[in-house]
């Protein structure tokens, strides 16, 4: 296999048509038999689920899906109260679980209690039949979920820390900087590479440099979305600007590739 081969689709849109095909690959999965959905917290995502919400208003199959359905967040904060608005179960909550009518008990959240043992959840994963559609965003640094460079590639659902980066670039949900948790327990790389297909969103050029890393550079865990290109079923959804490093590449002709 070249490495051109393992080029994940990159498909260019603009937040509002990149959302509403994200939407639609859910919806694909909510009409599956077993619909396990992966579900990613953050501004990428927020629109998504607002679309999917109204299509499932509009579509009696799509309703029943959800009656059928499961979902897995990416990850989750630790050290808030749990009744935190910013919690990931509250945020997941709001935006698309109680719009769409997925009950509590089928919206899995990695557990914030750093005593829990967090592989229970690659079980839980694993005993609902696996992930089939999992949604993502990229962090500024390359991140996906929470793990951060360095995450290796075959890690499984674990306690990790924030960077200051990342710490910095969420900073914007919360009242205040220090508020920000420093810990969070995410699913691994490799728990993540488990779902059967992948939907990445990146917008705005703070996303550039890591696309571009994590397209093109080396697979290595310093930039942990390059794992993305060892996944066979990856659709990658982007805006022009954060596209733009990816798109100078091939402009310049790039001979790596
Ligand atoms: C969220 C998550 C993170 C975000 C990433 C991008 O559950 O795990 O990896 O997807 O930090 O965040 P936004 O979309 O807010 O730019």
């Amino acid at each position: 296999m070249t490495l051109i081969d393992r080029l994940p689709r990159l498909m260019l849109a603009d937040r509002a048509d990149a959302s509403r095909q994200a939407a639609e690959l859910l919806a694909h999965e909510l009409i599956t038999p077993h619909p396990v959905l992966g579900l990613a917290t953050g501004s990428s995502v927020e629109a998504v689920y607002r679309e999917l919400a109204a299509m499932v208003a509009d579509s009696e199959p799509l309703r029943t899906g959800v009656d059928r359905a499961e979902a897995f967040a990416l990850d989750e904060y630790l050290g808030l109260p749990d009744d935190d608005p910013h919690t990931y179960r509250a945020t997941l909550r709001r935006q698309l679980a109680e719009p769409i009518g997925l009950p509590e008990e089928r919206l899995h959240v990695p557990d914030p209690d750093s005593t829990v043992e967090p592989a229970g959840y690659d079980r839980a994963i694993a005993a609902a039949g696996g992930i089939g559609v999992q949604l993502l965003g990229i962090g500024a640094n390359g991140h996906i979920g929470f793990n951060e460079p360095g995450a290796a590639f075959d890690s499984r659902t674990r306690v990790v820390d924030l960077t200051d980066r990342t710490r910095r670039d969420n900073a914007r949900f919360f009242a205040r900087p220090e508020l920000v948790p420093t810990r969070a327990v995410t699913q691994g790389i490799g728990t993540i590479l488990g779902a059967r297909r992948l939907v990445v969103l990146a917008f705005g050029a703070a996303k550039a440099d890591a696309l571009a890393a994590a397209l093109t550079g080396p697979i290595d865990p310093a930039v942990p979305a390059s794992a993305l290109r060892l996944h066979p079923d990856v659709v990658v959804l982007a805006d022009r600007p954060a596209a733009s490093a990816v798109l100078d590449l091939f402009e310049a002709g790039l001979d790596r590739l």
